[in-house]
């Protein structure tokens, strides 16, 4: 095992396109919304203005009604599919047309928890934004305010092709006039690892959905193929919330106290719908027609992260996790090992990543549950360590797979090995 802290900052710089950070080289070629909150997270620890830098570029790109886009194009690049012209969501700069997971409000949290005054004052700059953000997301999200909040996309949730979303996918009619189309993603990498062509045709069945509604969240709640409820999504949320609200203590934003606290007790109440019982565990369900899913993700993992659930929904969570963790070599897989569904190397079905997992460890560490937290940070470490920033791994034999040199990677990392980090600064200094 290898110490890869400058290997871990290269990389991030390698990535940088001048105020905001690619994923990885080529595969991904544009700011991607979580990739750049986690990035924004490593680079604080070496260079906090660049950090700052990254979540200005993001939230430069907010949409008037306060989405924060998956993807923002500040460049073309006929390399990548679907670019601006597929999504065309007519703003400036170019986006994708729905969100991903909202990490941005906890990222801030813990840089202005750990930083100084310079530090306070970008956040008390952001901070509406963020307030907008959140908004969004419990309105065009959730318009007749369940506390559950429905996704439109596999990609709104960050786990693209997560057995999670075979239910709604099946259920979704390619088009006959769907968009002709070339996918670009195979000539990067192996297609074993990558999303099927006939759930790609569904992918792009949604986008095509959007931009015929011109991007009209309502219509797209309402008529669009695709609405489910994510506990990733919902947990990150919720979190994200809680975070919100202890950054508006901290700054002095008395007047956001009411609304965040109103979120939070929605989204706690939305939890409950879901609780699996058949599982004992969070899966995600198909809001139209209220199937479940019926697996424990990386995903369900986040309920201690977002403090949900009776003492007794814990438990069965706890147990479940130290299960899952005892079936592989390394933790978290994105897909329960012991379901027939799992593919140890094929992206979100099974491979583990290191964003997930720092969610996990925080969330169980939060919850007092020190052995698994250990565990499941350990278990980063040890993969980056002896693989490299990959994009992710198989929590089987720890294989390095999909891109590699990637930002998110080398971030967590950063942030794992922060006490590190910071020594080497002194000694550079
Ligand atoms: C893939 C991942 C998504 C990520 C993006 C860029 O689409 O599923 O979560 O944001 O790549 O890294």
């Amino acid at each position: 095992m290898t110490i890869r802290i400058e290997e871990a900052i290269g990389i991030i710089r390698m990535n940088d396109r001048g105020g905001y950070t690619v994923p990885t080289n080529r595969l991904y070629p544009y700011q991607w919304n979580w990739d750049s909150g986690f990035t924004a997270l490593g680079i604080w620890h070496f260079n906090k203005w660049r950090a700052w830098l990254e979540i200005m570029a993001l939230l430069d790109a907010q949409w008037d009604d306060g989405m924060v886009p998956h993807i923002v194009f500040r460049q073309h690049d006929p390399d990548y599919f679907p670019g601006p012209g597929v999504w065309q969501t007519n703003t400036e700069p170019s986006t994708s047309g729905h969100s991903q997971p909202p990490v941005l409000a906890s990222v801030i949290l813990r840089m202005v928890r750990m930083g100084t005054a310079y530090d306070s004052r970008k956040a008390r700059e952001v901070f509406p934004r963020l307030m907008a953000y959140h908004r969004w997301f419990c309105s065009a999200r959730d318009p007749q305010g369940t506390g559950v909040i429905g996704i439109i996309h596999p990609w709104e949730s960050g786990r693209d092709n997560c057995p999670d979303w075979d239910i709604g996918m099946n259920s979704i009619t390619v088009p006959d006039n769907l968009m002709s189309y070339n996918r670009r993603d195979t000539s990067h990498i192996d297609s074993d690892q990558r999303p099927t062509q006939s759930q790609y045709d569904r992918f792009i069945t949604i986008v095509q959905f959007g931009r015929e509604v011109e991007w009209d969240h309502h219509a797209i709640h309402a008529r669009g193929p695709f609405l489910m409820a994510d506990p990733g999504v919902q947990f990150i949320l919720l979190r994200a919330c809680r975070d919100l609200l202890e950054l508006a203590h901290l700054l002095d934003m008395n007047q956001a106290f009411d609304e965040i606290r109103e979120w939070i007790d929605l989204l706690t109440t939305g939890c409950d719908w879901l609780w699996n019982d058949a599982i004992g565990g969070y899966c995600a369900r198909d809001i139209r027609t209220a199937t479940f899913s019926n697996a424990i993700t990386n995903a369900s993992m986040l309920s201690f992260y977002a403090g949900a659930g009776s003492p007794e929904q814990r438990a069965s969570m706890a147990a479940h996790c130290r299960r899952i963790l005892g079936a592989c070599q390394y933790g978290m897989p994105s897909w329960d090992p012991e379901h027939a569904d799992f593919e140890s190397k094929r992206y979100w079905r099974g491979p583990v990543w290191a964003i997930m997992n720092h969610m996990i460890w925080t969330g169980l560490a939060d919850a007092g549950e020190t052995d698994l937290a250990a565990r499941v940070s350990n278990d980063t470490r040890n993969l980056v360590e002896s693989q490299g920033m990959a994009e992710y791994f198989d929590p089987l034999d720890g294989t390095g797979l999909g891109g590699m040199d990637f930002s998110w990677t080398a971030a967590i990392y950063l942030d794992l090995c922060s006490d590190e980090v910071a020594a080497l600064h002194k000694e550079t200094a």
